[in-house]
């Protein structure tokens, strides 16, 4: 855990923060949220209007725009679930204001845009971005388990995110891809877990079925060499018709794991208990300065890494 300065102080012993974005993702830290002691959604901003009624119904505050947010005072903190392509200049607004932000991942299309958010937000501002397996439970011993050396060398890991269905074609048109919308949460979980940076990637797609998807992909395969000579499988897939799926298994010299983080079986309530924990990581962010979640040079590294995804399946060797 990396300290950082200076810590914004919270109101009182509960942190409260605003929503940006209710929608499907939004309203999953709503959901999480709700359960934590340490940390509250007071505001939402949601530009629209049946989201917003909805949520004003839950007792919450709601605003249009971010200005309507700030004109009415300055919440402790900020999530941001706007859309990716809305993420730069969201996430800008904001730490220009003064106000802490934790933001959905991936933070803005680019490395590039992500790379100038965070050099823009200067030397007192606090930014987190949302990947969530860092704060799964299973996967913090598995990391631990690797740093021990339980496994000898690592020499080989295969992830695998496979969603139940796609997101609507609207949504795909704005986010930048299947190796930016899902790979960077596994690009993101391949450095965290081993300590190696990714060196080498190659990748191929194929195209969505459904025409108004496209260019988008359905399923993406990445091959990627890491620092320390270790390799890695990424599999993405949009249909998994049983549920949403998350795993990572993890070959060493005198070890092997296979975990599965998300079982269609099982249910979401993995990912939500992982939101709460990430969200109580932002509140202490903001209360001590010691941070638990990925920062923005964590965003950059995996969006350099779904970019280069990308490139490979466009230009296939
Ligand atoms: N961490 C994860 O596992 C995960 C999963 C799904 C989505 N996401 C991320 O969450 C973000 C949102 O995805 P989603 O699926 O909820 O999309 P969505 O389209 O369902 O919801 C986005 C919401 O933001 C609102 N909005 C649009 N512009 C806005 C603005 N300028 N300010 C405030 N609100 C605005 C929309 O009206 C909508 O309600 C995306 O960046 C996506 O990458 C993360």
């Amino acid at each position: 855990m990396a300290a950082v300065t200076p810590p914004v102080a919270g109101r009182g012993s509960v942190t409260e923060v605003a929503l940006v974005g209710a929608g499907r993702m939004g309203s999953m830290h709503l959901r999480a949220i709700a359960g934590s002691a340490s940390i509250r959604v007071t505001d939402v901003v949601e530009p629209y209007p049946p989201r917003r009624e909805q949520c004003a119904a839950a007792g919450l505050r709601t605003h249009a725009t971010i200005e309507d947010l700030l004109a009415n005072g300055t919440p402790d903190g900020v999530i941001v679930c706007a859309p990716t392509d809305q993420h730069a200049s969201v996430v800008r607004h904001l730490l220009a204001s003064g106000v802490p932000v934790l933001c959905e991942k991936p933070a803005g299309l680019s490395s590039r845009e992500v790379a100038e958010t965070g050099r823009g937000a200067g030397p007192g501002a606090v930014l987190q971005v949302a990947y969530w397996r860092r704060f799964v439970p299973a996967l913090v011993a598995l990391r631990d388990r690797i740093a021990a050396g339980e496994f000898g060398k690592v020499l080989h890991l295969v992830c695998a995110q496979w969603d139940g269905a796609p997101p609507p074609p609207a949504f795909r048109a704005g986010s930048g891809g299947i190796f930016v919308d899902m790979g960077v949460h596994e690009f993101d979980e391949l450095r965290w877990l081993t300590g190696c940076e990714i060196e080498g990637v190659l990748a191929v797609t194929t195209p969505a079925v459904d025409p108004a998807a496209r260019p988008d992909a359905d399923v993406g395969q990445v091959l990627l060499s890491l620092t320390d000579s270790t390799t890695a499988v990424v599999s993405l897939g949009r249909h998994h018709p049983v549920g949403d799926l998350v795993s990572v298994e993890v070959f060493g010299t005198v070890g092997h794991q296979r975990l599965v983080v998300l079982d269609p079986a099982g249910g979401e309530e993995p990912m939500l208990d992982a939101l709460r924990r990430q969200a109580e990581s932002f509140a202490e962010l903001l209360a001590t300065g010691v941070r638990a979640g990925a920062g923005i040079d964590d965003a950059v590294a995996a969006m350099r890494t779904a970019e280069s995804a990308a490139n490979s399946a466009h230009h296939p060797h």
